[in-house]
């Protein structure tokens, strides 16, 4: 089990702000799913086209991903809110030991 963190308007402690402990070998989707995050809408259930998943990964685990892929990154183009360099689709994250703490920031709205 690790534990993740969805912040929401960039404050730990908001109400929309989730704080799960969660199986490793799911996705960073799934998970919020799982665990009732708000801020992530998945409509598409992780195939990859909805970017409705859409999360901004905080340091230093950003760069400890795998880098996304070139149908990740046209997806993020969708995005309602702009991707950055950090942008990421949770359901193209496998969630492994080393990710425990994994923080990502949500945006303002997936629509
Ligand atoms: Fe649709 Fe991730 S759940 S792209």
């Amino acid at each position: 089990m690790i534990t993740v963190h969805f912040i929401a308007h960039g404050d730990p402690d908001s109400p929309e702000s989730a704080h799960l402990t969660c199986k490793t070998g799911q996705s960073l989707m799934q998970a919020a799913l799982s665990g009732g995050v708000d801020g992530i809408a998945a409509d598409c259930g992780g195939s990859l086209t909805c970017a409705t998943c859409h999360v901004f990964v905080r340091e230093p685990w950003a760069g400890q991903l795998p880098p996304a892929s070139g149908d990740e990154r046209g997806m993020l183009e969708f995005a309602a809110e702009a991707p950055r360099p950090n942008s990421r689709l949770s359901c193209q994250i496998r969630l492994t030991d080393a990710l425990d703490g994994l923080t990502v920031d949500l945006p303002a709205s997936q629509y």
